[in-house]
């Protein structure tokens, strides 16, 4: 007989209830429990996962995070082979938009809404030094998880090149030494635009983990006063800038770069 479902677990912050699956293999058990100790979420067995909106789970090939809510929906983990990396090989051109929006003189970058790292990514293999700050731990998990990923299947070595901080930018980006010549910003906004299914989901279990940025206005201006050069805010073509005032706009495919010059 099924369990009788038990009344879902409190949400942190109002926000979806999540709790990472424990494994059936004992060598799986130890990873399992030290990821929901960090994460400070239950660790749960199978017939209580479904209390939970989402729930965490490691296959033992990847991470995944598994939405109760839609449980027709694939599970979400982080996989950079979709990305269109062939083009360029593995040192990335850097003639595309957001290069040259990031600038040409740019060594160390700060991308302090990193998500899921694909835009992380493609800077450090444009050649940037990325610093990459995330403040949820659950994306910030997922997101370390498809990097080690990628390495053990390209062979390239992230570690001199991105750095995954988890963390509030707000409070990390003053303390960032040396400072960062450019400051990367991508915060969520709701587009008009229609999306792939696979974007919708992955945006929508974002929605769901991380809310919808209110805070983006301040992360700007913080980094206004941190940037060495300038300040770059990725947005849906058809959005508004989120400031008044940036000193150029780049458009790419679907998106266009604000840029915010910061020297003085
Ligand atoms: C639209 S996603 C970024 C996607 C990312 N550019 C990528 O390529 O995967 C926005 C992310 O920024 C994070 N974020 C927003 N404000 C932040 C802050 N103040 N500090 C750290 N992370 C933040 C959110 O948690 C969310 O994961």
């Amino acid at each position: 007989m099924k369990p009788a479902r038990l009344p879902r677990a409190p949400a942190p912050g109002g926000k979806a209830s999540i709790a990472v699956l424990k494994p059936d293999s004992v060598t799986a058990l130890m990873a399992a429990a030290n990821l929901a100790q960090s994460l400070e979420f239950p660790l749960v067995t199978a017939d209580l996962a479904e209390n939970y909106d989402l729930i965490l789970a490691a296959t033992g090939e990847h991470l995944e995070l598994r939405d109760n809510l839609s449980p027709r929906m694939k599970p979400v983990s982080v996989d950079f082979t979709d990305m269109d990396l062939r083009r360029y090989g593995l040192n990335l051109s850097r003639r595309q938009p957001l290069a040259r929006a990031i600038g040409k003189k740019s060594r160390l970058v700060v991308d302090a809404t990193a998500g899921f790292c694909r835009d992380a990514l493609l800077l450090a293999l444009m050649g940037f030094r990325v610093t990459a700050l995330e403040r949820s731990p659950v994306i910030a998990a997922l997101a370390q998880d498809g990097l080690r990923r990628f390495t053990a299947r390209t062979g390239v070595a992230l570690t001199q090149r991105l750095q995954l901080v988890t963390g509030d930018a707000r409070d990390l980006l003053a303390s960032t030494v040396p400072r960062p010549e450019t400051i990367y910003l991508d915060p969520m906004f709701p587009s008009k635009r229609k999306k792939s299914a696979a974007v919708k989901k992955e945006m929508r279990l974002l929605r769901a983990i991380v809310g919808e940025d209110p805070d983006a206005l301040e992360l700007l201006d913080i980094s206004r006063r941190v940037a060495i050069d300038r300040v770059v805010v990725k947005r849906a073509d058809d959005a508004p800038p989120l400031a008044p005032g940036p000193n150029l706009s780049l458009s790419g495919k679907l998106v266009r770069y604000d840029i915010y010059l910061t020297r003085r």
